[in-house]
């Protein structure tokens, strides 16, 4: 029963939330620039004993390692590593998906010995067209990866979801009418002529988003005898869905048609958090893409602009771990600000994206952050982000830090991704050129 209550209220927030306009009337909940509060942010580039950091070999193997720890410790919690009985099994391959366009693969990514335990199921279109091994965009989805595009020969996932008349899903399971239903946010045809592949995995297939104690998910797997839930500083859901896309990294470092050399990491809103996170951890991701992530994402926790760290933890209490709710109105205390985050990317390029009107993800505080990783790229001898001032909108800027505001909501649009297409190209130098 009190397990229904909880979903229920979430759900009820969720739907305020995402509906965006109520938030203003609340009294703590700012969008006036004015009143901002004055704030320092943590010096990416001073150790935690009071020493500079000069030189790369330090960044690398002293004070990235510390700030890992401070994030893991703080904000999203320790994740564990590789499962020794990870595997892999390729369930269909179609080589005349999409028109002739892809070769369509259907991955069963198990997490424990045999195939009766948890998995992941991962979806992939490598281009038919163009040089292989291809470079690859890998996101994670919010509708499962039936809800990508409407080709029949995908899996409906059987996993649990949200239900949603507009998505289909009803008795919290997926149904016909989900085929293709965020389609409009996945340009596959697009991602492929341009000569890239494109993985994705239902997010909830590692740990389903909604407050349970953590019994569901991939956590239990890794409990400890006697323990039931996270630790303080363990992963809650954030960690666990950037721990899946490394597993999902591991099955495409198999795969011969991906060059696991060039993957592009990306993700939508929490899944933005998701990708920075999971970028930040895992440098085999080459390129990290972050859409609309706002507050626990690109933006600073410092600037309480829109959502705040009391807010999120919250209406959202398992996306970060327990120690991070010691920072509700306590930001000025936290050891790190999400400028922090975008540097442990450094020197890979990493691309924020905000949209006008969502303010609630504070699109200046995504862009001062980006600024902000700026110094640790130009120490490691990478151009970051010239831009001294938060562009107008639909003018990206950068270098290896990429940013733009579009116009419109809280969104991944064609406009967006065109702008994820040429920044891969400029750094990938084009490889994706069939
Ligand atoms: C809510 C939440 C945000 C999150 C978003 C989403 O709006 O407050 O932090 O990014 O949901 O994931 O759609």
């Amino acid at each position: 029963m009190y397990r229904l209550k909880t979903f229920h209220g979430l759900a009820v927030s969720l739907t305020l939330i995402l509906s965006g306009a109520p938030r203003a009337a609340e009294p703590e909940i700012n969008y006036d620039e004015s009143k901002v509060p004055r704030y320092t942010l943590p010096d990416p580039l001073l150790l935690a004993d009071g020493n500079r950091v000069t030189d790369a070999a330090t960044w690398r193997e002293r004070r990235r390692p510390e700030i890992l720890a401070l994030f893991e410790k703080d904000v999203y919690g320790k994740a564990p590593g590789r499962p020794a009985s990870l595997h892999f099994k390729v369930d269909s391959v179609a080589s005349d998906a999409l028109g002739g366009k892809a070769t369509r693969k259907q991955v069963s990514v198990f997490f424990t010995d045999g195939e009766s335990g948890p998995r992941m199921d991962l979806l992939l279109y490598v281009p038919n067209v163009a040089k292989k091994p291809a470079p690859a965009f890998i996101g994670l989805n919010f509708d499962g990866n039936h809800a990508i595009s409407p080709d029949p020969g995908i899996t409906l996932s059987k996993s649990w979801m949200r239900d949603d008349d507009e998505t289909g899903v009803k008795d919290h399971r997926a149904t016909e009418k989900s085929r293709g239903a965020s389609s409009r946010r996945w340009p596959v045809e697009m991602i492929l002529d341009r000569g890239y592949a494109l993985a994705t995995i239902y997010y909830g297939d590692i740990d389903p988003d909604f407050d349970d104690g953590f019994r569901n998910g991939v956590h239990p797997l890794f409990y400890k005898p006697g323990q039931t839930k996270p630790a303080p500083d363990e992963w809650g859901s954030i960690g666990a869905w950037a721990w899946g896309l490394s597993r999902a990294m591991d099955y495409l470092e198999t795969d011969p048609d991906v060059d696991a050399k060039h993957v592009a990491v990306l993700g939508h809103s929490r899944l933005g958090k998701t990708a920075l996170w999971a970028g930040a951890r895992d440098e085999r991701f080459a390129l990290v893409i972050s859409n609309n992530s706002g507050c626990g994402g690109a933006a600073l926790s410092r600037r309480r602009f829109g959502e705040t760290v009391r807010r999120i933890n919250t209406v959202f209490p398992h996306w970060f771990c327990d120690n991070f709710n010691a920072y509700n109105d306590r930001e000025d205390d936290l050891p790190v600000d999400q400028h922090m985050l975008v540097a442990l990317i450094a020197p890979r390029p990493v691309y924020v994206a905000s949209a006008e009107e969502d303010r609630w993800a504070d699109p200046r505080g995504e862009f001062l952050a980006a600024q902000a990783a700026d110094p640790v790229y130009r120490l490691l001898g990478v151009a970051g982000m010239d831009a001294r001032d938060m562009p107008a909108v639909n003018q990206p800027v950068g270098e290896a830090i990429g940013y733009h505001v579009r116009s419109g909501k809280h969104d991944v649009t064609e406009y967006d991704w065109r702008q994820y297409l040429d920044f891969a190209d400029r750094h990938f130098r084009r490889v994706a050129r069939p």
